[in-house]
């Protein structure tokens, strides 16, 4: 088996040993893999120094070496929070009206992607497969065979591909798919993502698909494949189940006085639908006065990407509209949401959602959205809750018998949310089962192991040159 090279932008911290119980799904996956063939990890350290140090920096555990590198305020300036963030996250996202281009940027996204790929290319071994993750790398590759690379390329896209029109709004769009062309194996989260890449290849690039899943663009021929994203289904039921009869679920549940829960986790976001969700969950207090006092929305949402102006401007109104629902329906017992902006350990996470009569997951636009897949996994299969979900979430597409809305379309989600909380019993468990056996299935080990089958299966560049 040969040896894994992962290279993503953030590097689950090595030192952790075990791990801090924090960790994504993500983290856990690649450590698996990593501890079963042995490999490297490389990245961003998630620091600013004032000088590149020439070299990465290494620590080994066991036969996995987590290597990483600082970047100058100046690349974290423009790779990470420019062209990353401001950029091709909300491009990506259907949000050219937040996309903040200047050649600038560009040019420190593609200068870091050139010092990464310099920093990564001597630590790697002929038999290597190097799998890069995410919208920080698009160049990656291209860099890595411009350094002498001949070793397997993959990328996996986390977020959604873009619909031709919204990409053609991108500066410079050609030579970014130029570069993304340059992998051996190009995935993405879903059916759709596909078809808007396959699209544009068509259309935009003139280029052509070509039968056994490649295409032929720019003189390259990449495979191109769907591998929706999933979770440790077994591990989330486990952690779950673990979790109820824990200290925080109990202090969570006897808080709640019978009430029903209703709970939303979410990085604090523009794509994740929090002002919208808010105002339905306020459409259902004013339209169905029955439920007030009986039900508690408790909205995790952590913040993220702080320094940037859209996300503090996001932050704010979510916190009017949050501070407004209280001031109009709270009583001097109960208020009708709880506002937390931290995280939580994953096993307390996972207790939480147990406790939850209805997951609410309504992003605008998500690539995947995992808490969907652990609200299911997470559930009581004597008496789950109901998955209320966004048709704008890739994970829709698997989670078919969630109720599925459309989160700009305020009041149905307030209709929707008010049936989600008076389901009975043996359609919550009809509804339920079906989407747990799917994730049983199509779990995370599922999804790496068929990416990883597909990069070793996939004809190399560097090779054929
Ligand atoms: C999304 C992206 C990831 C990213 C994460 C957290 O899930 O797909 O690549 O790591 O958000 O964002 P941050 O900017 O804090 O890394």
């Amino acid at each position: 088996m040969s040896r894994l090279v992962v290279v993503s932008n953030r590097v689950a911290p090595a030192r952790s040993g075990g791990g801090t119980g924090a960790e994504g799904g993500l983290a856990v996956a690649m450590q698996g893999a990593l501890k079963d063939r042995g490999g490297v990890w490389f990245g961003w350290s998630g620091k600013t120094a004032p000088h590149d140090s020439g070299k990465a920096d290494i620590v080994e555990i066991g036969a996995t070496s987590y290597a990483t590198v600082d970047l100058s305020q100046q690349d974290y300036d423009e790779y990470y929070t420019g062209y990353a963030n401001s950029v091709l996250w909300p491009l990506f996202h259907n949000r050219i009206d937040l996309t903040d281009f200047s050649r600038r940027d560009r040019a420190g996204y593609q200068r870091v992607n050139a010092l990464f790929a310099g920093h990564l290319q001597p630590l790697l071994q002929k038999d290597d497969v190097v799998w890069v993750h995410d919208y920080h790398f698009i160049p990656l590759g291209e860099f890595l065979r411009q350094a002498g690379c001949t070793q397997k390329l993959g990328f996996f896209l986390h977020i959604p591909w873009p619909p031709m029109e919204i990409l053609l709004a991108l500066p410079n769009h050609r030579s970014l798919v130029q570069q993304l062309c340059t992998y051996d194996l190009i995935g993405f989260q879903t059916e759709a993502d596909k078809h808007a890449f396959l699209e544009y290849i068509q259309q935009e690039a003139g280029g052509e698909v070509l039968s056994g899943g490649r295409i032929r663009a720019f003189e390259q021929t990449p495979a191109v494949k769907v591998f929706p994203i999933s979770i440790d289904t077994a591990d989330v039921a486990t952690l779950a189940r673990r979790a109820e009869n824990g200290a925080q679920s109990k202090r969570l549940k006897k808080s709640l006085l019978n009430r029903q829960l209703i709970t939303g986790v979410d990085r604090l976001d523009y794509t994740k639908g929090l002002i919208e969700r808010l105002e339905a969950y306020q459409h259902l207090l004013s339209r169905y006065p029955a439920y007030r006092g009986h039900v508690t929305l408790l909205q995790i949402a952590p913040p993220s990407r702080s320094d940037l102006a859209d996300y503090q401007r996001m932050r704010r109104q979510v916190e009017t509209i949050a501070g407004h629902i209280n001031g109009t329906y709270a009583e001097f017992d109960w208020s009708p949401v709880r506002y937390l902006n931290r995280g939580f350990k994953r096993q307390t996470l996972m207790g939480f959602l147990r406790l939850s009569t209805v997951g609410l997951v309504t992003p605008l636009r998500d690539g995947m959205n995992l808490v969907a897949k652990e609200f299911v996994a997470a559930q009581n299969p004597e008496d789950p809750g109901v998955l209320v979900l966004s048709r704008f979430a890739g994970a829709a597409r698997e989670l078919e018998s969630a109720l599925i809305v459309n989160p700009y379309d305020i009041e149905g989600v307030a209709e929707t949310l008010a049936k989600a909380l008076s389901i009975p019993i043996e359609e919550r468990r009809e509804r339920w089962s079906a989407m747990f056996k799917h994730l049983s299935r199509y779990d995370l080990i599922y999804w790496r192991e068929s990416y990883l089958r597909a990069l070793e299966a996939a004809p190399c560049a560097a090779a054929a040159a």
